[in-house]
């Protein structure tokens, strides 16, 4: 059996794979080129890709043998899963296993901009602390607040079990009600997205990318939430009109962002970068020792599975076992 690795992963994945099939990993240290990705391809029996790799009609002509494609991620926005599904070809995810390492990050960032970590962290190193200050850098507390959770799946659920340690009031929204206990258990609300928006401290976003879920939050819902509000988003950039957000950040429509992921990844919408308001880390959100190694022996194993023609344990796209 043969498979391509788009990027080198943590090493227990690999050895999982190479144990039982001809492994080539891309050598580079760097994300492939559309050619690259598909000569890679043509020669597999499984792809293990990642959520930089987009894996649409035009990867999947390159091999009709193509059996299985192993996500390296929890979201698969990236895979056109419709067409993958129509041809028969297994589509994987990796759920679960970073939950918490994603719940903690986005807690992370989120105290960094109430608390306007980065600048005081950048203030320090360039010698500008010369004494202990009444005013400097006021930030706004994050106890006794109300954290509104768009998305209240896996993630959305744990970032609002951390909440609880900080004794705030924290309401959710999402296309379908938690159960009661679940609600129950993490005192949790259900609202209506515009409630959410104009009653919220800190809005949180945990949804993933859907043609419905695509500029979820715009000027509109920029507009309506407190001036004093802060947007985290450890999800999925798109889910944010970027240049609303940088108009917002601006000009003081809302308080500060946070952001781990981007509407165009890698780039930054224009004036991004230049606003003190705004916490940027690099897509991170699973980014522990513990979990990428994790990440990669579930993406093994749902491939390896696949590929013996069992049932992979985070198979997505169920219908394809009602072709075969
Ligand atoms: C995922 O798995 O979808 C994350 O964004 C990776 O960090």
């Amino acid at each position: 059996m043969k498979v391509f690795v788009t990027r080198r992963i943590p090493q227990v994945g690999l050895d999982l794979l190479q144990k039982e099939c001809e492994v080539k990993v891309n050598p580079h240290e760097r994300v492939l080129t559309r050619q690259e990705l598909i000569d890679g391809v043509k020669e597999a029996d499984g792809l293990l890709c990642l959520l930089t790799d987009t894996i649409d009609k035009e990867v999947m002509d390159a091999n009709p043998k193509l059996k299985i494609i192993s996500n390296y991620a929890v979201g698969y926005n990236n895979i056109d899963v419709e067409e993958a599904t129509r041809r028969g070809i297994m589509v994987t995810n990796t759920p679960g296993v970073l939950t918490d390492t994603t719940a903690d990050l986005t807690w992370a960032i989120l105290m960094c901009v109430a608390r306007r970590i980065v600048e005081a962290d950048r203030f320090t190193r360039q010698g500008k602390f010369k004494q202990w200050s009444p005013m400097l850098f006021l930030g706004s507390d994050v106890h006794h607040s109300t954290l509104g959770i768009v998305g209240f799946g896996r993630i959305g659920r744990a970032v609002a079990r951390r909440a609880r340690g900080f004794e705030m009031k924290v309401l959710y929204t999402d296309v379908r009600r938690a159960p009661e206990k679940v609600e129950e258990e993490l005192e949790a609300k259900f609202v209506f997205l515009d409630e959410l928006l104009s009653s919220s401290d800190f809005v949180s976003l945990h949804a993933p990318l859907l043609p419905t879920t695509y500029h979820l939050i715009g000027e509109k819902e920029l507009r309506r939430m407190k001036r004093t509000a802060f947007l985290i988003n450890a999800a999925r950039g798109p889910l944010v009109d970027e240049k609303a957000l940088v108009r917002a950040l601006k000009e003081g429509w809302i308080a500060g962002a946070a952001l781990d992921v981007y509407e165009n990844e890698p780039e930054l919408t224009p004036g991004l970068a230049e606003l003190d308001n705004v916490v940027l880390v690099p897509h991170i959100g699973s980014a522990s020792i513990a979990t990428r190694e994790k990440m990669a022996t579930m993406a093994a194993t749902n491939l390896l599975a696949g590929l013996k023609g069992e049932v992979p344990p985070n198979l997505v796209n169920r219908e394809v076992l009602k072709q075969s």
